[in-house]
């Protein structure tokens, strides 16, 4: 059997912009990668797991306790194999417990367990991304050797312009296949 181009698992924050991270789940798999995704129990509440389900072809992660398809919990079994793991939309919350090594999610316990790097697209209001917290952690996680891309600036769903908004899809999986290549 042949092995896809590359094993990425996308984690989808909940943030208005989770609804973008499926146009990235469907160009991924139309360039024939396994794309596994997971979802915060916020995400949920922005966009179904049904969705990525269909798009993905794969059953969406959004629990860690063990299952009969994830004997050894899901964040063990779906960091196994991963040439990317992409944060889209990385919330403030994501990118605070990222950088301080919280592990209370499946998003979260998977960004400890994996091997592989990591690409976030934070995207928040003006007014988070403006937090000498956030900017903090964000630093914390560069230094830690994750890759960034956006956030840019532009209409924000809080129905204002600024610094925050989730870079769009296409630019997320440019960057995506530079950093596969
Ligand atoms: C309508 C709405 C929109 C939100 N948008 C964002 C957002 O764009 N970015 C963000 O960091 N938090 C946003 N939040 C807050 C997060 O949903 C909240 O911090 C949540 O705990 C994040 O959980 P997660 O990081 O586990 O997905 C929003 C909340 C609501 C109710």
């Amino acid at each position: 059997m042949s092995r896809s181009p590359a094993t990425v698992l996308l984690a989808v924050g909940g943030g208005i912009a989770a609804y973008k991270s499926a146009v990235i789940c469907s160009r991924l798999v139309q360039q024939q990668y396994e794309v596994r995704v997971v979802m915060t129990r916020s995400a949920e509440q922005f966009v179904g797991s049904a969705t990525f389900a269909a798009l993905s072809g794969q059953p969406v992660g959004t629990e860690s306790a063990p299952t009969d398809r994830y004997p050894t919990g899901a964040h063990i079994e779906l960091a196994k194999d991963l040439d990317l793991m992409v944060v889209a939309p990385a919330t403030a919350n994501l990118i605070g417990k990222f950088a301080n090594g919280i592990a209370d999610d499946l998003a979260s316990t998977i960004y400890l367990q994996r091997s592989c790097p990591v690409l976030l697209a934070p995207a928040m209001s003006a007014s988070m991304w403006s937090k000498s917290a956030v900017q903090r952690n964000c630093k914390q996680l560069e230094e830690d050797g994750c890759d960034f891309v956006g956030p840019e600036e532009g209409w924000l769903s809080c129905r204002a312009t600024g610094a925050g908004r989730m870079s769009e899809p296409d630019s997320i999986v440019e960057r995506v296949f530079a950093l596969l290549r």
